[in-house]
């Protein structure tokens, strides 16, 4: 009896674990890819300081992706790629954000990469988290995983808030002043 009360709750632990680690339902395998070299092929599309200039944030586009230079012309190719780079900056002595002669932060380390691909029917997979033909995953500057596809369904489900009219990218190229 007590074996079994021991597997049942032991049994519950690993649904609850398993549910609160996916948080939904997401694709199985990685279809979107650790974009390699993103960095010097893919086009710089917008960057934007956070925390007071600790952090420096850049978007990055694949050529389907930064072919996007208009709104009008949404939704985004298949075989765009959006990439989102998090990176720590150069601090100077006192502590504060270096800044080059044209007033420009400087990157220091990698802190991630949020990437995001559409495909033909991708998403399917994320179920009512869907956003679009999007699949998402996170990764390190050494192409291991922050978010895995498993994980990836509150990507999915927070950019439903971008909207189909803007093809559930929020900004990419394009900068909404007060509305990111
Ligand atoms: C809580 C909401 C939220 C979650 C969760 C989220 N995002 Fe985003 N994402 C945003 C917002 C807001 C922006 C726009 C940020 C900006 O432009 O400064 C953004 C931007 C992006 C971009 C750049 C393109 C764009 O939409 O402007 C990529 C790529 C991206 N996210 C991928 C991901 C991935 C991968 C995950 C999961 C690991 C994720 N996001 C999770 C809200 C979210």
């Amino acid at each position: 009896m007590k074996n079994i009360l021991f597997s049942a709750i032991f049994a519950l632990s690993l649904v609850t674990a398993t549910a609160a680690e996916t948080n939904g339902p997401a694709p199985a395998t990685d279809r979107v890819g650790f974009p390699t070299n993103y960095a010097k092929s893919y086009e710089v599309l917008r960057t934007v300081p956070r925390d007071e200039g600790k952090k420096l944030v850049t978007v990055y586009g694949n050529r389907a992706a930064a072919s996007m230079t208009n709104r009008t012309q949404l939704p985004y190719p298949n075989g765009s790629v959006l990439v989102m780079e998090t990176a720590s900056t150069v601090k100077d002595t006192t502590g504060q954000p270096a800044k080059d002669a044209a007033g420009n932060l400087l990157k220091d380390k990698v802190l991630g990469l949020h990437v995001m691909r559409r495909e033909k029917d991708f998403g399917v997979a994320y179920a009512e988290k869907r956003s679009g033909e999007w699949e998402f995953v996170e990764y390190r500057a050494d192409g291991s995983y922050l978010t895995p596809p498993e994980k990836s369904a509150n990507c999915a489900e927070c950019h439903i808030k971008a909207g189909a009219e803007k093809d559930f990218v929020y900004n990419g190229r394009f900068a909404d002043p007060g509305k990111q």
